[in-house]
């Protein structure tokens, strides 16, 4: 097992006990340890990791936000159910994690229910407004307009969360929404402080959200983004938060929020109406269903592309023997890297929303495709992108978004992953409503075929369309082991979001790591392209040389991913939360 203590107090004992005695030179005593050493020895090896998880026995709340983690842990201490609790950090962390938490975005929340067995997957991923069209981010000479799928009103998408937490509440939860919803009405009333990582996304943001004067007015003060120690308080955001609590999603849908938000767009020429709002709709979709290695790995279907090529990835790897290679060795880095790789590129080809595009779910996740796939991967060379498939690349995800996991008594599970997409979304608060709004309408191909805003590339399959919903990487899952809950992860990110699940995952199987080896070790992306093999900093210079040998295009890139994941072990609940956010907290009882 990696990341051990190499010198256990066993060891230690018996060194001390060969040092203190004086053997003559001739015939060195080599004393039997006595049982009581034997028994120090094997108390220390007892898997004592660098990293801990929290352990729990009746309930478990991991996100990015310990402020949120607690709320979530206090609706379970109360009696509420894996849902309550959930619906309870969703609207939290919309007050607490303002660049990603909101109300403003859209998500994906996958529900396990212990009782009946039953998994669900819930979309509430915005959707284009009514009059969006496929070329409404072009100029008239054809070309992509530079930031208008970003930060301006053409950049949101008809938000989702607020459906997609009350129709979650009102289905699967058991409390009233006013009780799970007060915790976020009071920190945003009352204010909390502002941490490090909050003042630095501020600071990094402070073009685009300073463009507006309803924005400034909340997260700035004397002319400046709020800095760490500073007190943020929401007001006007703690109002529509009540009226949500008091009359359902129909305050944010058809009453006084929508107004409000109908009203934003129209003095800035956005597209969102007040018909808009009304017609968005959440949506109960099947999981998407894979196994590895014995284990049941339940996720995200589209129009997240997350799913599918998590499991499409793991029946490619199921191929090799990756527990005797070794963890993060090269050999094993390597044919991982290039599953990945053939995947992105299907990815990138018919990944959309399949409520308007055919998407060829069953054959990118059978056994027998990724049994054909992994012929392609050889030991020794590395497949250029080019060879994969030739030309189209594929649209990019800008990785603001944030995750979070709830485990309940009866074992109950709930994997929320949303997001305004960039940080901060547009930048833009619907004036009135404290509401930051999304620019999920950048995840379209803006064009087809030629490079988007970011000067990438995406395919036709995620064009811009009327009432469609732009594809996404958003991958909550879960792994049940013969039945029954073992694993639920997930992670902002992008489009590293579905390799980043995919190493907890195999982290878990393939090497037995507990949530906080499997999350603290570190990782690596291939996305077809660029054709390049990102690793996190740290990976060792040795293991670089082995793979660059092989062909890789080895590329060391800051951190990737922020995984919040609970795991089951010995009848207990294990919680980590991913140290490359300090904010976050695993929290159980
Ligand atoms: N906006 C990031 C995603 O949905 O994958």
């Amino acid at each position: 097992m990696p990341r051990k203590f190499p010198w256990t107090l066993g060891t230690l004992a018996a060194a001390l006990l060969v040092a203190c005695s004086s053997p003559p030179p001739s015939t060195p005593p080599v004393a039997a340890p006595t049982a009581a050493t034997q028994a120090a020895a094997q108390a220390y090896d007892y898997d004592l990791n660098v990293f801990h998880s929290v352990v729990a026995q009746h309930g478990m709340v991991v996100s990015e936000q310990a402020l949120a983690s607690q709320v979530g842990a206090d609706i379970l201490k109360a009696g509420g159910n894996a849902v309550d609790a959930a619906v309870a950090v969703g609207f939290a962390l919309a007050v607490t994690i303002p660049y990603s938490g909101n109300t403003g975005g859209g998500g994906f929340m996958m529900v396990h229910n212990a009782k009946t067995g039953e998994d669900v997957a819930l979309d509430f991923r915005e959707m284009a407004p009514a009059h969006a069209t496929r070329n409404m981010y072009l100029d008239d000479k054809g070309n992509v307009v530079d930031g208008k799928s970003l930060f301006t009103h053409f950049a949101v998408g008809v938000p989702g969360t607020v459906a997609g937490l009350t129709h979650a509440l009102q289905r699967w939860g058991t409390m009233p929404l006013a009780k799970v919803m007060a915790p976020a009405i009071h920190y945003a009333e009352n204010g909390y402080t502002v941490s490090t990582t909050l003042a630095n996304v501020l600071e990094h943001t402070k073009k685009p959200m300073g463009q507006w004067e309803s924005t400034r007015a909340i997260f700035w003060k004397n002319g400046a983004p709020l800095k760490q120690g500073d007190r943020l308080v929401q007001k006007d955001l703690a109002a529509s938060l009540k009226l949500i609590a008091r009359d359902g999603p129909d305050a944010f849908y058809r009453g006084p929020i929508a107004e409000k938000i109908a009203a934003e767009m129209a003095r800035h020429g956005g597209l969102i109406t007040k018909a808009d709002l009304a017609n968005y709709k959440v949506v109960e979709r099947q999981p998407i269903r894979g196994t590895y290695r014995g284990y049941e790995v339940v996720t995200m279907p589209p129009p997240s592309s997350g799913g599918i090529h998590l499991v499409q990835i793991l029946n490619m790897m199921a191929h090799w023997p990756l527990a005797d290679w070794g963890h993060n060795s090269a050999q094993s880095v390597h044919h991982v890297a290039e599953a990945m790789k053939l995947a992105y590129a299907d990815r990138s080809l018919y990944l959309g929303d399949t409520d308007f595009v055919k998407v060829p779910v069953k054959g990118l996740t059978s056994k027998a495709y990724a049994a054909e796939l992994v012929k392609k991967i050889h030991d020794n060379t590395t497949l250029p992108a080019s060879a994969v498939h030739p030309g189209n690349p594929m649209p990019y995800e800008s990785d603001q978004t944030t995750h979070f996991s709830v485990m309940d008594r009866d074992g109950s599970m709930v994997a929320v992953t949303y997001t305004l997409n960039t940080n901060f979304g547009s930048g833009i608060v619907a004036a009135g409503t404290g509401i930051l709004l999304n620019n999920e309408m950048d995840d379209f191909s803006a064009k087809p075929g030629v490079p988007n805003a970011y000067g990438l590339i995406g395919g036709d399959a995620n064009a811009v369309q009327a009432n469609k919903r732009p594809l996404s990487s958003m991958t909550p899952t879960f792994v049940l082991k013969d039945g029954k809950p073992w694993l639920v992860t997930g992670s902002p990110g992008g489009a590293r979001i579905i390799t980043t699940v995919l190493q907890i995952v195999s982290n878990a199987i393939d090497y037995g790591m507990d949530p906080a080896e499997a999350t603290t070790e570190l990782r690596f992306h291939q996305q077809w392209t660029p054709d390049e093999l990102r690793v996190e900093q740290g990976f060792p210079v040795d293991t670089i040389r082995l793979l660059k040998e092989r062909g890789e295009n080895v590329v060391v890139k800051a951190s990737m991913g922020r995984t919040q994941t609970i795991q089951v072990r010995d009848g207990k609940l294990l919680g980590f939360s991913d140290p490359r956010n300090p904010d976050g907290a695993a929290i159980g009882f």
